[in-house]
């Protein structure tokens, strides 16, 4: 009895860890609620030199703190974070659409912040956008 008593604990246990590790794992796109809208939405601001230098600009002041310079998602405020941060490069990422991206950065969630406020300009959103392309793996 006793030793049914411990495997019970020691699965109900296990399983509590495995679906915690999964969720730090596929945080990045698991659990966004994204209206149908923003995945046909189109980007109003051409990608081209100009727009990516400015997405790049925001990137490095509001952004590459926790997702890196790369877009890794190892920036160095990413460890103090119990989230995974996501991967640009990844083909994974690279397949959202701009629309929601762009929905992404505007809103937040989590311990990812909602840009609406801090780049109140919705084309300083796009443009990021622009630039987050650039991050795709070579
Ligand atoms: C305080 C740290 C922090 C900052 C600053 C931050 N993010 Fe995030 N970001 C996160 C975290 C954590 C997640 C994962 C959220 C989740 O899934 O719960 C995330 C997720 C994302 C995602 C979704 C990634 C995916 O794989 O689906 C995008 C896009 C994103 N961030 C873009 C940005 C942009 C652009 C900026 C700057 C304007 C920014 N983030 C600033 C922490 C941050």
């Amino acid at each position: 009895m006793k030793s049914l008593k411990i495997k019970l604990i020691a699965t109900v246990l296990g399983l509590f860890l495995m679906l915690s590790f999964s969720h730090g794992i596929n945080a990045q796109t698991t659990g966004w609620t994204i209206a149908p809208k923003y995945k046909t939405m189109k980007n109003p601001v051409a990608t081209g030199k100009e727009s990516i230098a400015d997405g790049k600009d925001l990137y490095a002041k509001h952004c590459k703190s926790c997702h890196g310079s790369a877009g890794l998602g190892d920036g160095p405020k990413a460890s103090t974070l119990d989230a995974n941060c996501g991967d640009f490069s990844s083909k994974k990422f690279q397949a959202t659409a701009d629309g929601e991206i762009f929905f992404q950065i505007s809103e937040g969630k989590g311990k990812m912040p909602s840009f609406k406020k801090n780049i109140p300009e919705d084309n300083g959103r796009w443009a990021i956008v622009n630039y987050l392309r650039t991050l795709a793996a070579k």
